[in-house]
């Protein structure tokens, strides 16, 4: 799949924007804060209705829309995949005052018709790849619940449902418990909600679990070809993380069965996760929070049979993020028969020249890719003869001809 043109207008620094784009891989050249990670932010966003980085969609708004009476930022795409020869996605923010309190609305519209988030689901896939990935391994453990969530959001609307129910009922039961513990509810009320976070929180650890065993196979392939098969790369879930608890935080699987390889479907899960909440009732009320489900699980990946975020070297680290993140763009391409895009923000400025030519070298597997950075001698003669150069510059992108 790929995006033929996009329009953005008030996006972060973009007043008005229009771009074509190609299917040779592109490189988005510039100084800082000129623009470049806030297209790459763009494109996210039409993928997965979310930004990577602000949970605020106020914040997407240019600066210059601060004072209109009914401030909206508009994304636009034409996009070509296996299924459409060209359809056109359109995201439009806009400040919702029906209600009396504002608040953020996000109206989403394919070919002018208005559809859910849902619906839309699959339609432009991206694996995105941040300085910050680098860290993914020793990052915290939500890190890598996001790297699990984004990429399923992006393909199965099952689990986009089931994830944006849990986080709707999540609150809701921990500000029961807290209504239990100053005495103002009863313990009875529970049941409702018990019940509902279960059903959701069920099929999440099912899907993730998939998800990771899938993933394990095409990352172990990046990885050998990366550590000249020295290294064996394995993907461990590991249900429920207590932070301030012994043992690396992680609470010696609590639910059991929870092995990567073994199938385990939600119904099978949800009554361990019932049982889990009654065990635990007592503390989650005195603490007032949900202890155990799938937002408090933990990713951990070994080497040799070693958790590399504990023992790992910062290369190996690197290496396994590497291997992460193109099993992610396999696993998205070998799910749905098309290639998802690739967006690269300044990444390989940050690799060694080793793991830069393996990355440049897989860039034309993706369908469509963008890299930025602020240095273009980081890229051989080879791939800059191969890529298409823009400049950004205050919020505007020109295309630089060869010379
Ligand atoms: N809502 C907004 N409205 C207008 N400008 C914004 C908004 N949010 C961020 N900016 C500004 O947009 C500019 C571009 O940011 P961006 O992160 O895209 O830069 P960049 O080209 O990736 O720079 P760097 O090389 O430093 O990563 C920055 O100056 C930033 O402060
Ligand atoms: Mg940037």
């Amino acid at each position: 799949m790929h995006i033929e043109h996009l329009s953005l207008t008030n996006f972060r620094n973009y007043a008005r924007l229009e771009l074509s784009l190609g299917k040779e891989p592109m490189v988005l050249h510039g100084a800082n804060a000129q623009g470049k990670t806030s297209l790459l932010e763009a494109i996210y966003y039409l993928a997965t209705s979310r930004s990577p980085y602000t949970t605020s969609d106020r914040q997407l708004l240019h600066w210059r829309t601060e004072n209109d009476p009914l401030p909206f930022a508009r994304l636009s795409a034409e996009i070509c995949n296996k299924h459409s020869p060209l359809q056109r996605l359109e995201v439009t923010l806009m400040l919702d005052n029906s209600t009396g309190t504002p608040r953020f609305k996000k109206n989403i519209k394919l070919n002018s018709v208005d559809k859910r988030v849902m619906d839309v689901v699959g339609l432009l896939n991206v694996v995105l790849f941040l300085p910050q990935d680098l860290s993914l391994i020793e990052g915290s453990p939500s890190d890598r619940r996001r790297f699990m969530d984004t990429t399923l959001t992006q393909i199965e609307s099952t689990y986009l449902e089931a994830l944006e129910n849990y986080e709707k009922i999540l609150p809701q039961r921990n500000a029961l418990l807290k209504r239990i513990s100053e005495k103002r509810a009863s313990k009875s009320e529970l049941a409702y909600w018990d019940e509902q976070l279960a059903q959701f929180g069920a099929v999440i650890i099912a899907g993730r679990q998939q998800f990771l065993r899938e993933l394990e196979l095409r990352a172990q392939r990046t990885h050998y070809a990366l550590t000249g098969s020295r290294e064996t790369l394995t993907l461990h879930y590991q249900p429920s993380f207590i932070p301030n608890a012994n043992n690396n935080g992680q609470r010696s699987f609590p639910l059991t069965g929870l092995d990567l390889h073994r199938e385990l479907p939600p119904e099978a899960i949800q009554p361990q996760l019932l049982q889990q909440y009654n065990d635990e009732l007592r503390e989650s009320i005195d603490r007032g929070m949900t202890l155990s489900g799938p937002h408090r699980d933990e990713l951990r990946m070994h080497i040799n049979g070693r958790d590399c975020g504990l023992y790992g070297s910062r290369g190996q680290a690197r290496t396994t993020v590497l291997a992460l993140k193109f099993a992610e763009l396999d696993w998205m391409r070998d799910r749905t028969g098309d290639m998802p895009l690739l967006l690269l923000d300044e990444v390989v400025a940050e690799l060694d020249s080793q793991r830069r030519a393996f990355l440049l070298g897989r860039l034309d597997d993706a369908a469509q890719t963008l890299v930025t950075t602020t240095e273009l001698d980081i890229f051989n003669d080879d791939f800059l003869q191969r890529a298409k150069l823009f400049r950004v510059q205050e919020g505007q992108i020109e295309a630089i001809l060869p010379s």
